[in-house]
């Protein structure tokens, strides 16, 4: 099927929120799947259904734990149905309790992998510079009831990991980290995977490695590892025999031939998003007031987020302005991480005023966009994406103005877009 045409717009006329066309036909999502080669992939799947063996720690899930434990240079991958239940187990593994310190800058799950199990998230702020935990903050927020830290490697770029393992060090805390979005990514030359008690991987479709659903705790330790497998598999030490708590969190044979056939074009999608980057980084250049977020070189690095940040005062358009003028030209770009999880619920409940503590993770939240990148799209519409943007910074103004007149829908009636 031909690809649908892509307006390239010069005037602020030609702009779909000013009544212009859109400028593509289809909807260019953040987080289209990264997928490897179809005939390798139904090949797997093929063997797979001969087999009969299509979940219970087959083949596949065996080779996939294999494979990502090299690829990290850990000793034990044990994989899992998906990112979340990966956490939650791991969090459990390692006997967290009471209290344990995230950022509150990150995805909702981490926030709720531990009050899932009634231990409390206590949110902790971000750096000025940067998107993630600010190890600065984090000792103001330990209280005799807490046991751990989770830092998470926001974006692909790890996070502090010297400073948070001081931190546990000296205060006796168990530390462990979400990578979620790391996997391929390293820090100061170790890979991601490696460090704390355990890490967890998601190999979610939108993840930089997918296996339609998955996740994974990596970790050096024995007895950790063990007791992970045995309470994904509802605590089975063999047949008739549970000798622990346990929950359902294995992986399927198709998701790890997924997995499989996708780690085997990383560098493709590594070498993808590098150039989407690039181009990202000719096309927004000079636009003022628009910052993309630049990954280490000297790192090992997946390049899988396109991360802008916007300020209202030199562009003269919030990024709640510029977010709608993209989604009306089929541009769906995403504000993460917004509202921030102390926002949401039931942590705005239990802390209406986390706010007050998390200046800068509030600050970012109003003016992080995220713009769709990975092997779905290609320079074209990363030039027509930046166009856009060049047109409606350049005419902020009277852009404003006309966006102030215009209604929107909201839950309950319509209310002038500046306000909804
Ligand atoms: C930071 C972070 N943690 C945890 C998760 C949960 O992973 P999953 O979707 O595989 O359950 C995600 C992504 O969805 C994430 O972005």
């Amino acid at each position: 099927m031909a690809e649908p045409p892509v307006l390239t717009k010069s005037l602020v006329g030609e702009l779909a929120i000013c009544g212009g066309r859109p400028a593509f036909g289809a909807p260019l999502h953040v987080g289209r799947p990264n997928v490897g080669d179809r005939v390798r992939l139904l090949a797997r799947i093929n063997d797979m259904l001969d087999r009969d063996w299509l979940s219970n720690n087959g083949p596949y899930v065996k080779e996939f734990e294999a494979r990502i434990a090299e690829k990290v240079g850990v000793k034990h991958c044990v994989a899992m149905c998906n990112g979340t239940i990966a956490l939650e187990i791991a969090i459990r593994a390692i006997e967290l309790a009471g209290e344990v310190i995230i950022p509150s800058y990150t995805f909702v799950a981490t926030a709720h992998a531990l009050q899932w199990q009634e231990i409390t998230p206590v949110f902790c702020d971000m750096e000025a510079e940067g998107y993630n935990i600010d190890p600065g903050k984090i000792e103001r927020m330990i209280t005799p009831r807490t046991s751990g830290i989770i830092g998470v490697h926001v974006w692909g770029k790890p996070c502090n990991v010297d400073a948070l393992m001081r931190i546990a060090d000296r205060n006796g805390l168990k530390l462990l980290f979400d990578a979620a979005h790391a996997f391929g990514c390293s820090y100061k030359g170790k890979m991601v995977g490696g460090f704390g008690l355990a890490e967890v991987f998601s190999f979610h479709a939108t993840k930089f490695l997918n296996a339609f659903e998955g996740g994974a705790v990596v970790t050096n330790d024995d007895s950790l590892a063990a007791k992970m497998r045995l309470m994904k598999n509802f605590g089975f030490a063999g047949y008739d025999e549970v000798i622990y708590i346990g929950t359902n969190g294995k992986m399927t044979e198709a998701s790890a031939a997924m997995g499989l056939t996708n780690l085997e074009s990383m560098e493709t999608f590594v070498a993808v998003n590098e150039r989407n980057f690039h181009a990202y980084e000719r096309g927004l250049g000079g636009i003022p007031g628009l910052s993309l977020m630049r990954y280490d070189e000297s790192e090992s690095r997946n390049c899988q987020y396109i991360v802008v940040d916007v300020d209202e005062e030199i562009v003269g358009l919030s990024r709640d302005e510029i977010v709608r003028s993209l989604h009306a030209e089929n541009v769906l770009a995403r504000r993460y991480f917004f509202p921030g999880a102390h926002r949401m619920e039931p942590y705005r409940s239990h802390f209406p005023h986390a706010g007050l503590l998390l200046p800068e993770t509030e600050r970012r939240a109003k003016r992080t966009v995220i713009l769709p990148t990975g092997t779905a799209i290609g320079a074209d519409e990363i030039s027509a994406i930046c166009q856009i943007l060049r047109v409606l910074v350049e005419n902020a103004a009277e852009l404003r103005e006309s966006l102030a007149g215009q209604r929107v829908a909201v839950p309950g009636g319509t209310r002038k877009l500046r306000d909804a």
